[in-house]
């Protein structure tokens, strides 16, 4: 093999040494920037048809009433945006810990989907209350980093 062609096998190899270490640097496949959830307009406004459709007929509109007792409600009142946006998730596709009532919506809402109808949740909050939950949510992503659970 002449050294030209050496040279040439030997960049491709080390492009593809970067490619790989990029790729694990990033988490693989990456949700590590899912969260907290970017509050987008379009996908605000498809959260808001989810969430007539999937959630309100128990947790009411999101600043409430419930419309079932056992729900608890969305708004600045209850306690949802005591938790970060990764848990949220987790509990709408896989239900919360504990839940007894609550289904999972997973195979019935897409991972995008949810990540909607939290967005359009999280958009009815004051702006304070956002701010905290938004500070949680990072703090939390901190954590899951730092833990190398992710
Ligand atoms: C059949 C009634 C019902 C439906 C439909 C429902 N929930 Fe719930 N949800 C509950 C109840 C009840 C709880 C409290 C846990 C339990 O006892 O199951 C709960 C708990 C939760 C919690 C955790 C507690 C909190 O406030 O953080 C979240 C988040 C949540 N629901 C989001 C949703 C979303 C989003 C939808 C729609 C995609 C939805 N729920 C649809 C009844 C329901």
């Amino acid at each position: 093999m002449g050294s030209k062609y050496v040279r040439v096998w030997l960049l491709a190899a080390s492009g593809l040494v970067i490619a790989v270490l990029l790729g694990a640097c990033s988490g693989g496949d990456s949700d590590s920037s899912k969260f907290p959830i970017d509050l987008t307009g379009s996908r605000v406004a498809a959260g808001e048809e989810i969430y007539a459709q999937n959630c309100a007929s128990c947790h009411g509109p999101v600043q409430g009433p419930v419309v079932l007792a056992a729900a608890p409600v969305h708004g600045d009142a209850g306690h949802t945006w005591h938790h970060p946006d990764r848990l949220l998730h987790q509990w709408v596709l896989d239900r919360p810990p504990l839940a007894t009532v609550m289904p999972a919506f997973r195979g019935v809402l897409s991972d995008e989907q949810v990540l909607e109808v939290l967005a359009y949740i999280k958009s009815t909050w004051l702006p304070e209350v956002q701010e905290r939950q938004d500070l949680g949510s990072r703090q939390y992503e901190a954590q899951v980093i730092e833990d190398g659970t992710e």
